[in-house]
């Protein structure tokens, strides 16, 4: 609006010329810019946090983007992104998503770069299979999840960046699941579906203040990638949708996780490092992992999943201040003869559980095997697995845990947890098998297996992770981007 003041300003101020009424053209010019000013809205800044704020900012429109929820915006944001990388190293650049409905197709990110979803702006995955480029599958996995071919690209993709954040006022990014879902049951499918958010081979991520809805499958997936920020996040699945994960950290080192809330169908958080034999020669474990202050509703899967791809290891995770409600399981283990590499040193602390299949719950079969060719020696190690403060309410089995012939789980320790049970609950409520540890002041009392010692122990880390220090900048949309 700004812009288009100036604009008639001087074109006013031509014609004056072109009569040579100079002075009466200034009175008519100071006239204009008075009766001007009022038609602006002065824009109300926008502020939000980041890891870094970008020099440049361009909005979608000013590529052609169309925001009527019909026309296809793949283009726009591939244009955008393109002119917009010319600028990574001169201070980065931002793209706005102004409000409106933006359909699209899977589109790539740059480094140096802000995508900022406005609070009224909504993205629509686009539904046309043209619009989303087949990628080689993960190495740690070997094959596509849903089918052994390619896999198709993330509705937004990045790989080899550095300094990326997918941020807005939480703006929405609606997948429109239901059509890739219907060819899930089908079998159908002849690739792997597309995620909401994928970033690979990357460093220094964010994701964060937006609502995810009805991905066509996973929703955020940041693999082989460090320093990784997701916060704010709304992430929103019908509960019987396959394979609709919230937040799968794959593969990554200094990770925080915090002030989520997700509803799906399947694990709202799904921690993984790689699949059998694939993952084991990959090798690539996720690693400085905190996890706070979630909230998670799923009748039928994990609160937070530690597996079953874990064949790169998983270690040094903190989890604490988690809410589940109407959940299958709490923090549970998933592995398999086959998986190799570990799942060590885990500390859970202050959960909060309301209607509960189990409040603890460990694999040792899990199965689910990329193809056959996986080693039948490769053991996963699971061991020092800490749960501390915990209350239950309304939960079937207290516990179920089921560790490996000749490869127990060992170092379990859980200490002050108090559970109470369903009306009809089950007689054997801690089932436990291969497993080694113990237990304190835990109610109703833990199996054999897991012998009593004195209470107040398993220690929660004193230390903090890097990625917990690092803070965020405040952040504005340059008064001057006028398109709200
Ligand atoms: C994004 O990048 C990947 C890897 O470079 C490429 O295969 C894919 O085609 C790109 N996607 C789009 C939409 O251009
Ligand atoms: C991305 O990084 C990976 C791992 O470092 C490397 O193997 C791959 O070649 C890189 N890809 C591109 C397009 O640079
Ligand atoms: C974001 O939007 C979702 C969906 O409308 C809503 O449930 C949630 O409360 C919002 N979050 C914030 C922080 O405003
Ligand atoms: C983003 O979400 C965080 C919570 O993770 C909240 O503290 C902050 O106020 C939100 N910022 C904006 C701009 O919505
Ligand atoms: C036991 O857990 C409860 C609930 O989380 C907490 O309020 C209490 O402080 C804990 N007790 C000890 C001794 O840590
Ligand atoms: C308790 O759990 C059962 C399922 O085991 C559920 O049907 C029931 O609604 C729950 N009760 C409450 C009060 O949440
Ligand atoms: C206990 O767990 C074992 C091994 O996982 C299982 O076979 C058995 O059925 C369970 N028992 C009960 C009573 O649930």
């Amino acid at each position: 609006m700004e812009y288009l003041c100036l604009k008639s300003r001087n074109s006013q101020v031509i014609e004056m010329i072109s009569i040579t009424y100079i002075l009466l053209g200034l009175v008519l010019l100071s006239l204009h810019a008075v009766e001007c000013k009022p038609k602006t809205t002065p824009l109300d800044t926008i502020e939000f946090p980041a890891l870094n704020c970008r020099k440049h900012s361009a909005v979608l429109t000013d590529f052609g983007g169309v925001g009527d929820g019909k026309t296809s915006n793949t283009k726009a944001f591939a244009s955008a992104i393109d002119k917009l990388s010319g600028l990574a190293s001169d201070g980065g650049a931002m793209l706005i998503v102004p409000p409106g409905k933006w359909l699209t197709g899977s589109f790539n990110l740059t480094s140096h770069f802000t995508l900022y979803i406005h609070k009224d702006a909504v993205l629509l995955g686009s539904q046309d299979e043209s619009e989303w480029p087949n990628l080689p599958v993960l190495p740690s996995y070997g094959r596509g999840r849903d089918a052994p071919g390619g896999r198709l690209s993330s509705l937004i993709f990045g790989t080899n960046l550095t300094d990326i954040v997918v941020t807005g006022g939480n703006g929405t990014i609606d997948g429109q699941g239901a059509y890739w879902w219907e060819k899930f049951h089908k079998k159908k499918l002849d690739a792997t579906r597309p995620y909401l958010i994928e970033i690979m081979y990357s460093n220094q991520i964010q994701i964060s203040n937006l609502t995810l809805i009805n991905s066509p499958s996973w929703n955020v997936h940041p693999i082989y990638s460090s320093d990784v920020i997701i916060q704010g996040l709304t992430i929103l699945a019908p509960v019987d949708s396959p394979n609709t994960d919230g937040i799968n950290p794959d593969s990554c080192t200094n990770t925080r996780i915090e002030d989520c809330y997700i509803v799906s169908g399947d694990d709202c958080i799904a921690v993984k490092s790689g699949w059998d034999q694939y993952g084991i020669k990959v090798g690539m474990p996720t690693q400085q992992l905190v996890i706070r202050r979630l909230t998670c509703i799923s009748p039928d899967s994990a609160t937070i999943a530690l597996g079953s791809e874990m064949s790169g290891g998983i270690q040094d995770v903190r989890i604490e201040d988690i809410t589940a409600i109407n959940t299958e399981s709490g923090v549970r283990i998933k592995t398999a003869v086959g998986r190799g590499a570990f799942v060590r040193d885990i500390h859970v602390r202050r959960m909060v559980m309301k209607t509960m299949k189990y409040v603890f719950w460990m694999t040792g079969a899990y199965g689910s095997h990329p193809d056959p060719g996986y080693d039948p020696k490769a053991l996963p190690e699971i061991k020092g697995i800490n749960y501390r403060d915990i209350v239950a309410e309304n939960v079937t089995y207290s516990a179920r845990l089921d560790g490996i012939n000749n490869d127990p789980f060992t170092g379990i320790c859980i200490s002050n947890v108090t559970i109470t049970l369903t009306e009809k609950p089950k007689k054997l409520q801690w089932n436990c098998t291969d497993v080694e540890g113990v237990t304190s002041n835990v109610t109703p009392p833990a199996c054999d297996l897991l012998s009593k010692k004195k209470a107040d122990e398993c220690p929660f880390p004193e230390d903090r992770l890097p990625i917990e220090d690092v803070k965020l900048k405040s952040c504005s949309i340059a008064s001057s981007i006028t398109l709200f």
